[in-house]
């Protein structure tokens, strides 16, 4: 029976099959855009191979995208047919794809770290604990993922470079730079097409309000990323992020129409509606806004996406960015259908329903307040969840697009007590004097007065 790249057994009677598998898994950590076609080839050379038919299901679901599920049960119902004569561990990945496609992600992430605990070295179920772990918004379990295993990994592993961008990440989220910076540092020295590590360390230099070094960091890199996906338009947001910082709003702009939300470049016309890419674009214009830049006609074709979206409660943390595009139309009857059905869905039994019902909604609601003038309805909205919303998903770089939004609701409705906490969190969550960060001058300001 061959192997995968670390040496677990993989059920397939074809050698190229299991090539392809190993390619296929490089390529996803990698953040390749060729990761599907590697995955083509092993299903072309055994399509009965019930471990690739997994990883498809799984890769649907990394699109969380509702549209998407439909293909997910398929992949599943094709790993079933012959899943029977499979390793334990292959099945255990069966029955994670079967619970995340019901919604189960709690169920999911047990399972995942189920198989870790006996096969530490299982690279796939700890990029997947990894993500989901991050878009549901536990840091903490990100960390202890890369705690338990890293005794069990080493540099000769193919996969070690992903273990040190993972820690990096994980640890960066957690406040600890220190120790996040140089794993980053060694993922991007084994690799330096590794647009995890390479995202991590922009987080680090993020947090810390490394600005110019940010801007020639990423710089220095870009030469790296043109096999990437969809993370790239990513990579080219936190620049902007940089530049934003720095007040240089047109060159955030220009690689906003060039880079990160460019219409006409392949990526994005490949899926236009991509959940991240989406984040990104929605954030970036509500953050420039605030600063008294015109944007345009650009959130029209966001708020295109997001009207055939409505419904779509996949991911979570994308529900105030698409709710921001249709706020900024004024398409506030499509807004009340998405919170509609934002309320049918809360009703039900995914992992992600109390989220979506306790958290998103009155941030898609305080989202349509504020568009309207409405701005102490926002604060009220805003206000109790303050403490919970990063269970919503998301980095604290992208957390902070609601943090602003809460700020500028307080801000305008004249509420010191509210900017005040607002204020607080703010330096809590980034050690930087407030009048340095351009998106909480004015309120520090306003303040003092
Ligand atoms: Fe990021």
């Amino acid at each position: 029976m061959p192997s995968d790249l670390h040496g677990l057994p993989i059920t397939t009677a074809s050698p190229e099959a299991a090539a392809a598998f190993d390619q296929t898994l490089l390529a996803y950590f990698k953040y390749r855009a060729d990761t599907p076609k590697h995955l083509a080839r092993a299903l072309e050379a055994d399509e009965d191979f019930a471990m690739g038919q997994i990883l498809r299901g799984y890769f649907m679901l990394l699109a969380f995208n509702q549209a998407q599920v439909a293909a997910a049960r398929e992949a599943a119902r094709a790993a079933g047919r012959t899943i029977a004569g499979a390793s334990a561990r292959e099945k255990l990945h069966f029955s994670a794809l079967e619970a995340w496609i019901a919604g189960d992600l709690e169920r999911a992430l047990k399972v995942w770290e189920q198989i870790l605990a006996e096969h530490p070295r299982d690279v796939l179920a700890f990029r997947l604990a990894h993500f989901n772990n991050f878009w549901l918004g536990r840091p903490a379990a990100m960390r202890a993922s890369v705690d338990r295993v890293e005794s069990q990994w080493g540099v000769e592993l193919p996969g070690y470079g992903t273990l040190l961008s993972c820690k990096c990440f994980a640890y960066e989220e957690c406040g600890e730079y220190a120790i996040a910076e140089p794993a980053g540092r060694k993922a991007v020295e084994i690799d330096p097409e590794d647009l995890w590590g390479t995202h991590a360390l922009a987080h680090v230099m993020e947090m810390q309000g490394r600005c110019a070094e940010g801007i020639s960091f990423l710089g220095e890199m870009e030469r790296h990323w043109a096999a990437g996906n969809n993370l790239v338009h990513h990579l080219w947001w936190h620049r902007a992020l940089f530049h934003y910082e720095r007040r240089e709003f047109e060159a955030a702009l220009d690689l906003y129409d060039r880079r990160f939300r460019n219409l006409a470049s392949p990526l994005t016309q490949a899926q236009p509606d991509l959940y991240i890419d989406v984040q990104n674009a929605a954030a970036m214009l509500f953050r420039l806004e605030r600063q008294g830049i015109d944007v345009g006609n650009r959130w029209v074709e966001l708020a295109d996406k997001a009207e055939a979206r409505v419904g779509d409660c996949r991911s979570a943390f994308t529900l105030p960015h698409w709710m921001l595009a249709l706020a900024a139309c004024e398409r506030y009857a499509a807004g009340n259908r998405m919170l509609q059905a934002m309320r049918v869905f809360g009703d039900g039994t995914d992992t992600l329903a109390p989220i979506v019902r306790d958290i998103a909604l009155p941030i898609c609601e305080a989202v349509l307040a504020h568009r309207s003038g409405n701005f102490g309805r926002a604060v009220d909205l805003m206000r109790p969840v303050l403490e919970t919303m990063h269970r919503l998903g998301g980095s604290h770089a992208q957390q902070d697009v609601l943090e602003q939004l809460f700020l500028d609701a307080a801000l305008n409705a004249n509420r010191p007590d509210d900017l005040r906490r607002v204020l607080v969190r703010a330096a809590r969550d980034k050690p930087l004097p407030l009048e340095q960060r351009v998106g909480y001058a004015a309120a520090e300001r306003a303040l003092a007065m």
